[in-house]
């Protein structure tokens, strides 16, 4: 099953369109894109570096040597599964088509090997020009989509061809472009994400080390295949979703609520939190003093899941197992005690950590089906989860 890419790098060009990308930028994480911005110095007369930071979630740099502590220029043209250059000037297009590195812009065009979208806007009489339509053409030869730019009034009185094309069909082209398969449309997602966090005192707290990150993989995918997707975040950063809804939990018992509230509107749940077992019998508000810090007694906390499942209507529920042993007998018990269609049971033997960026484990679904992945990306396990819901749903 092809994991569908979302990454994407968004070039920002000098042009007064620059203000349009900011739209374009919040449509497309509303599709489940994650963006990184790369504006051209220039075009930061346009739009500023924190208005791409801030909307984006992501530090933004526009030569080679900022943040390249960061992400290096070449890891993040090697991460980015397209790029869309959005407005690319007369300019822009022209250092792009005779191959120059003159920014980080145009040094990540060169080292990445993704399909490249480019949307221009410019005044008819450069759009027009020789020296552009041969660039071009020569972009559109090596098979970049060069859209066509509107017709129609410009910032000034002149009209012609040359207009920014209007945001949505910018991302119809994009969709088309990366085979973007909506065949979520309609479907109400509820995922949980993160871990919760049990107050101990007024500072410290039982957690855990989940990184969340393959909740943001999944909340991204299934937004991207046109789902309408609500996010339980436990002590996460979500930023990089941009506008999807997000409830922002700390504890168990907020999660819970959270959960009830949109459990029963949901077709899918996906609990992909690493829920505290336990919490301590007693919290205090103010800080326990270190002489007195000698034991904490706990006390079980609710299974989520299990009490969704006696809820349960004709919602797909999948769930999630962290085992280090007996994988598939631990996970098919866990299947059924908890009311489970589909498990993915995470291998967190020889020292697999949380936060990677792979995830090896086995699918489990109630239909028997049993699907081995071996160091898959977190995006193509939440597209392979999704595939599973989709067709149990039916
Ligand atoms: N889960 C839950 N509520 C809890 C604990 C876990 O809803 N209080 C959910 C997790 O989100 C996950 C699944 O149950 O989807 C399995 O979690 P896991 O921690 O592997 O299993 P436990 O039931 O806690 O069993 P054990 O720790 O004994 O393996």
């Amino acid at each position: 099953m092809p994991s569908i890419a979302r990454e994407v790098v968004l070039g920002v060009g000098a042009g007064i369109a620059a203000y349009k990308s900011c739209e374009l930028l919040r449509r497309l994480q509303d599709r489940g894109y994650v963006i990184t911005v790369v504006p051209t110095p220039a075009s930061l007369n346009f739009v500023g570096a924190a208005t791409w930071q801030a909307l984006s979630g992501r530090s933004v740099a526009t030569q080679v040597w900022e943040n390249s502590h960061e992400v290096s220029h070449i890891s993040l043209a090697n991460r980015a599964s397209y790029f869309l250059i959005a407005p690319a000037t007369a300019d822009l297009i022209a250092r792009i088509a005779v191959g120059r590195a003159d920014d980080l812009l145009t040094n990540l065009i060169l080292a990445s090997n993704a399909p490249i979208m480019i949307v221009p806007a410019m005044h008819p009489q450069m759009w027009n020009d020789v020296a552009t339509k041969a660039n071009v053409a020569t972009l559109r030869s090596r098979g970049f989509l060069v859209m066509e730019p509107d017709i129609g009034r410009l910032t000034g009185s002149d009209s012609g061809q040359g207009r920014f094309p209007a945001v949505a069909s910018i991302i119809e082209r994009f969709d088309e472009f990366t085979g973007n398969v909506r065949d979520l449309e309609g479907k109400k997602i509820l995922i949980s994400g993160g871990g919760t966090r049990e107050a101990i005192d007024a500072v410290r707290f039982i957690g855990n080390r989940s990184s969340g990150k393959q909740s943001i993989a999944l909340a991204a995918a299934a937004a991207l295949r046109g789902a309408e997707v609500k996010l339980v975040a436990a002590n996460l950063d979500t930023s990089s979703l941009g506008t999807l809804a997000v409830h922002h939990v700390e504890s168990t018992a907020q999660m819970r609520l959270a959960l009830a509230e949109e459990f029963a509107s949901c077709d899918i749940l996906i609990m992909c939190a690493a829920v505290a077992d336990a919490k301590p019998l007693r919290s205090t508000l103010g800080k326990i003093k270190k002489a007195l810090y000698t034991s904490i007694e706990l006390e079980p906390n609710p299974d989520l899941l299990a009490e969704l499942s006696g809820e349960k209507a004709n919602q797909i529920m999948i769930g999630f197992a962290a085992e280090t042993s007996d994988l598939i007998p631990s996970a098919r018990v866990k299947l059924e005690s908890k009311g489970l269609d589909i498990i993915y049971v995470n291998d967190v033997s020889d020292g697999a950590i949380f936060g990677k960026e792979t995830t090896s484990g086995i699918i489990l679904t109630r239909t028997g089906e049993e699907i081995a992945l071996k160091e898959v990306s977190k995006d193509a396990l939440a597209h392979l989860l999704l595939d599973h819901a989709l067709r149990q749903l039916g």
